[in-house]
């Protein structure tokens, strides 16, 4: 017989940088296992020196050095004094005037002056037009899976046409947290049933919305044929070299080619071509392992899992026969059609399989797709993809086929100043700058592998062990990555590594410069402004995050950092029209003690490594999925798990309706917070009418 579920086992893990209960339903608990990177790569140092060697075989030296760097570096003098100089509240079509930090226990969305807000979808709210209503005392699987599904993180908004008064929302929901979805009585009586309905709470939505012609504000359509729940009963493909391989195979799917379902999506990026991309990222946590040395290297475990979904459905034991290779069928880029809903989502294994926190595309100047793409989790690596195949204008059908075959690539960063600059406190080395080069280091190339003892296959399922032996760089946590649309720099949010420096770990780096770093830090790549599928590019620190009032290892490029706003933990990133970077976070409340937010952080100009607050989440949320449109005068989140810490019946938030009801909370019933997207938008501002 089944052990009953236990709940919340976790209060003292969080290691100081998120919720207790994020950190026990968001990833497992990861923070409080070892970190599962062992491997002994080549460090900083034989890295700078292999690299340094490299560009002399390469005759670059630093001439070549120069002629890849593609933006400012650092600021002049000059510029870095002017950051002291009188400036205009936000820019663009967005002006605001930065919000203070706000307190943690603040239970709603604070959001500049001349700016609301509004919850466009809530967790629950019916998609189709037989979908029943939200009612938490009556949940099913089947009323799930017909309803906007639990904690949304990638989130775009895709309008028929350039300014279209229709679209289509997009979401993922990552994760569920049943302490707060499910009366406790019923999840007891009813864990079959409660396991199917959290299965179905996690996955994608493509939800029509529609706005009138001179308004701003988007609602949802309920039954719309574009309408589309994603779960983890739905029917994916799956492409690229590994399709179809041994390790995919399970006795469900002997060709290996038909997974069912998505798990853990995280964050995404919508390719030129229309279609969304999204990452598979803690999918570990799900499934009971046997205990090998892959499954380990994935964070599995053989123990029982905490959601105990093995018991209810037997793919999620790999102790199983024939499910063996369940887990090898997730922590995949997943492309999604938002335009058919009865196209099949595949999953690209070109792109290799790890915790992906998402995926972001750019166009080269040669046509080839590049794909960036982080794996979040602590010491792990920074992958590129090019396509083999040249992007189509207008051709959809053979654009959605890009990203099926191409090269692998994994980061390797050298900085250019002495390593005993680099003590660990966030201290700016003597050069003014944490930068060098780095190398995009082949794990697939030209449909061979790379990695040596490893076929293509095993190249792709097992990336992180190919990553391992192709002497990677390891990072403080690698969530999105992102191309300006602007300039063509790619910047990658590393949220945070508490275990930097401990015993037995890599100390600090100039690309990860602070020991336990809590508070996370911003990079900048700039790729060869000729050919950005070249294997050679430069990098700099753009802003190393945290309190700076507090806090003398923060850095801002160079801008004075008693103005900018105090940032914490950078995750999901975004640039409005003008290329400035948005950047939202994951866990400032248990870092800088504030709510998690939105950041405007200007690049360019006088102004690099300015950053404004926009906004904040309420209690417990995380900011995810911001959509800066500022030619609408809007930004659009995914307010991810409010009041998380609190359970169905005390809930710690009543985010978004503020229905506090005491005759519900008697009767036991739900009055608490439902994740949601919602629309900040400028007050009194509409449409020109030639719109
Ligand atoms: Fe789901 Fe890496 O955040
Ligand atoms: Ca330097
Ligand atoms: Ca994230």
């Amino acid at each position: 017989m089944e052990s009953s579920r236990r709940l919340l086992p976790m209060q003292g893990h969080t290691r100081g940088n998120r919720s207790a209960a994020t950190c026990h339903y968001k990833c497992g608990d990861a923070c409080a296992q070892p970190y599962s990177n062992t491997s002994e790569n080549a460090y900083f140092k034989d890295i700078a020196d292999a690299a340094l060697s490299r560009r002399k075989v390469l005759g670059l030296g630093a001439l070549g050095a120069a002629a890849l760097v593609v933006g400012p570096q650092r600021l002049s003098a000059p510029a870095a004094q002017a950051g002291t100089a009188p400036v205009t509240p936000g820019s663009g079509k967005l002006p605001f005037t930065a919000i203070g930090p706000v307190s943690r226990s603040v239970d709603t969305m604070s959001v500049p002056e001349g700016y609301d807000w509004r919850a466009i979808i809530r967790w629950g709210d019916p998609l189709f037009g037989h979908s029943p209503n939200f009612d938490a005392a009556n949940q099913s699987a089947r009323a799930q899976s017909q309803q906007f599904g639990y904690n949304c993180d990638y989130l775009d908004i895709l309008p028929d046409g350039e300014n279209g008064n229709t679209g289509v929302l997009v979401a993922n929901h990552e994760y569920t947290n049943e302490e707060m979805m499910f009366d406790p009585q019923w999840l007891a009586g009813h864990p079959d049933e409660a396991r199917r309905t959290a299965m179905a709470a996690h996955g994608f939505s493509v939800v029509e919305i529609t706005r009138r012609w001179n308004d701003r504000r988007w609602s949802y359509v309920r039954g719309n044929g574009r309408n589309r729940r994603l779960t983890l009963d739905s029917e994916f493909t799956v492409d690229g070299p590994a399709a179809g391989s041994a390790l995919l195979r399970t006795k469900d799917d002997p060709q290996g080619l038909r997974i069912s379902g998505t798990l853990n999506n995280c964050a995404g990026g919508t390719t030129p071509w229309g279609t969304v991309l999204t990452g598979e990222e803690n999918f570990d946590q799900y499934f009971r392992g046997r205990g090998t040395e892959q499954e380990a290297r994935y964070g599995i475990k053989p123990e029982e899992t905490e959601r105990g979904w093995e018991h209810t459905e037997p793919r999620f034991g790999l102790h199983h026969e024939g499910y063996e290779n369940e887990a090898h069928r997730f922590g995949w880029i997943v492309e999604i059609d938002p335009q058919d809903p009865e196209s099949i989502p595949v999953k690209h294994t070109s792109l290799g399989r790890f915790k992906h926190e998402g995926a972001n595309v750019r166009i080269a100047e040669n046509g080839k797709v590049i794909a960036y793409s982080g794996d979040d989790s602590r010491f792990e690596y920074l992958y590129k993809f090019v396509s083999h195949e040249t992007y189509r204008e207008g051709d959809r059908a053979h654009n959605m086929r890009l990203l099926s075959a191409g090269d692998l690539y994994v980061a390797t960063f050298a900085g250019n100043s002495p390593a005993e600059q680099i003590d660990g406190s966030g201290a700016v080395p003597a050069d003014g700058s944490f930068d060098g080069t780095g190398r995009w280091v082949p794990l697939v190339q030209d449909g061979v592998s790379k990695v040596e003892g490893m076929s293509v296959d095993e190249v792709l399922v097992f990336t992180r062990l190919a990553a391992d032996r192709a002497g990677a760089t390891k990072l403080d946590r690698p969530e999105d990555v992102e191309p300006s649309p602007v300039t063509g720099k790619v910047y990658v949010a590393l949220t945070n590594n508490t275990d930097r420096g401990e015993t037995g770990t890599e100390g600090a780096t100039e690309v990860s410069p602070r020991l336990r770093n809590r508070d996370g830090h911003v990079l900048e790549l700039g790729e060869n402004p000729q050919d950005a599928t070249a294997t050679d590019f430069v990098w700099n620190i753009l802003l190393v995050a945290g309190d700076p009032r507090f806090d003398s290892s923060t850095y801002f490029s160079g801008y004075p950092a008693e103005k900018v706003s105090p940032i914490s933990c950078p995750d999901n990133l975004a640039f409005d029209s003008l290329g400035n970077l948005w950047i939202s976070t994951d866990g400032a409340p248990s870092t800088i003690g504030y709510s998690d937010a939105l950041h405007k952080v200007t690049l360019e100009g006088e102004q690099r490594g300015r950053v404004e607050q926009f906004l904040a989440v309420p209690t417990g949320a995380e900011t995810c999925g911001p959509v800066v449109r500022d030619e609408e005068r809007s930004v659009f989140v995914a307010v991810q798990h409010p009041g998380e810490g609190g359970t169905y019946a005390e809930p710690q938030s009543l985010f978004p309706d503020f229905v506090a009801s005491p005759v519900r909370a008697k009767r036991g019933e739900f009055h608490g917070p439902r994740p949601s997207v919602v629309q900040v938008y400028r007050r009194g501002w509409n449409f020109p009418r030639s719109n």
